[in-house]
């Protein structure tokens, strides 16, 4: 990774329905076929991310002035013992620009959304060496059960409000699906 590179000066925004195709190629790219299998996947299948915390990061283009997305943050809703809670990801930042600070600024600025949205609690399953820093940790969420392993990653918890996930007991679910509006 190098390190000599400046921190790079992208703007982060909601994602939008255009987007969608560059950002299901970037997934697919950082995470490949086997993404999947994982058992984060079983929350997301089916099931929109949480569409007011989705979010891009687009880079202007030197020469020609045009934008790129170069990476993307979403959420997906889990059913929780007591309630539904926001899940952190997947964050994907374009190879060729990571390790500029890109993937950061854009997991402070969904938790800052998150928390402002009044959720109470974000659960991840990550990197604790990147996510320690933003308070993901493993106490939280003792009490919680996911239903599949999710190693190397960690499953961890970070509290807004204290107490929102400590104490929980029980398994985190996928949230029950959203049936389309039958015509
Ligand atoms: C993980 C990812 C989103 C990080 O984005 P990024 O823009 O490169 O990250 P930043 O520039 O903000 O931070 C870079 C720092 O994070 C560290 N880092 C990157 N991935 C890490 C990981 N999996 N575990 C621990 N630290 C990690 C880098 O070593 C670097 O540390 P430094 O600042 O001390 O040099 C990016 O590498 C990526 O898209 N990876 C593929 C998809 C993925 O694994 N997503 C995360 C799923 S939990």
């Amino acid at each position: 990774m190098p390190h000599d590179l400046p921190p790079l000066d992208v703007s982060i925004e909601p994602e939008k329905p255009e987007d969608q195709p560059a950002v299901d190629a970037l997934i697919a790219e950082s995470f490949g076929p086997e993404r999947e299998k994982r058992t984060v996947y079983r929350f997301r299948d089916g099931r929109p991310p949480l569409g007011d915390l989705a979010f891009v990061a687009r880079l202007k283009e030197a020469t020609t002035g045009a934008e790129k997305l170069v990476a993307s943050l979403n959420f997906w809703a889990v059913a929780g013992p007591e309630g539904p809670l926001p899940l952190l990801g997947p964050l994907a930042v374009l190879p060729a620009l990571r390790g500029r600070g890109v993937g950061r600024a854009l997991v402070a600025h969904g938790l800052s959304e998150t928390k402002r949205l009044g959720w109470p609690a974000v659960l991840i399953v990550g990197d604790p060496g990147y996510y320690a820093p933003f308070g993901f940790s493993v106490g939280p969420v003792a009490g919680l059960e996911l239903p599949g392993p999710v190693g190397p990653l960690t499953f961890m918890g970070l509290e807004f409000e204290v107490g929102a996930l400590t104490g929980l007991v029980g398994s985190v679910r996928p949230a029950p699906r959203i049936d389309p509006p039958i015509d």
